[in-house]
């Protein structure tokens, strides 16, 4: 797929099963995020993966802050089995820090574009994604259980793998004039 017509038609995958990305795919994937905009070279992101047993271990964090934060036994159960949805999840972090010229949010839009060059690299290798967030990005019992400091945030949890189905719908047809302003 070219560039121009992945940046045009990318759309995302739920439906995700085996095989994650591995060796070199992987590499090429993790790489993308490592080349996202980023003023100053901050490095202001951290990529946790989870596959295989790691997919577990999400799992339970997931389930811990369910239990951490009061949820029905629902939502605890359901958080436990959420990372096997895919073969494999990143879990991206805006490492944001101080800086008298970058500040946190600026940081925190270079960490964003590394879940879309991500997903997008899978893609580009014919692999498919999706960029989901929901209450536990915003938790503070799985942020610390991820060793998160103060100043960190989830930004995403990136679900890679291999597309089962298509796309359920198609895009919206937008109209560049309702987006787009000239002065
Ligand atoms: C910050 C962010 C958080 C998102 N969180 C979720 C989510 O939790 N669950 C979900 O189904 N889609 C979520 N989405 C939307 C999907 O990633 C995806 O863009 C959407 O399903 C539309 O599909 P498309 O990318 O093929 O157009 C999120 C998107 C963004 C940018």
């Amino acid at each position: 797929m070219d560039a121009l017509t992945l940046l045009k038609e990318r759309r995302s995958s739920v439906d995700l099963g085996a095989p994650g990305p591995v060796g070199t795919v992987l590499e090429n994937i993790l790489r993308a995020g490592l080349r996202v905009p980023d003023f100053q070279y901050l490095r202001p992101y951290r990529f946790i993966i989870a596959a295989g047993e790691g997919l577990d271990r999400l799992g339970a964090l997931f389930a811990n802050a369910a239990r951490m934060s009061g949820k029905p036994d629902s939502v605890i159960n359901r958080a436990k089995s959420m990372p096997h949805r895919a073969p494999m999840v990143i879990v991206v972090v805006a490492k944001a820090r101080h800086s008298d010229i970058v500040n946190l949010y600026e940081q925190q839009l270079s960490a964003g574009c590394a879940v879309m060059a991500m997903q997008m690299a899978a893609v580009a290798q014919g692999y498919g994604g999706i960029w989901r967030s929901g209450w536990l990005m915003y938790d503070r019992t799985l942020q610390e259980s991820l060793g998160l400091a103060a100043n960190d945030r989830i930004v995403g949890f990136l679900y890679l793998g291999t597309p089962q189905s298509g796309p359920k719908e198609p895009p919206p047809q937008d109209k560049l004039e309702d987006f787009v302003e000239w002065l």
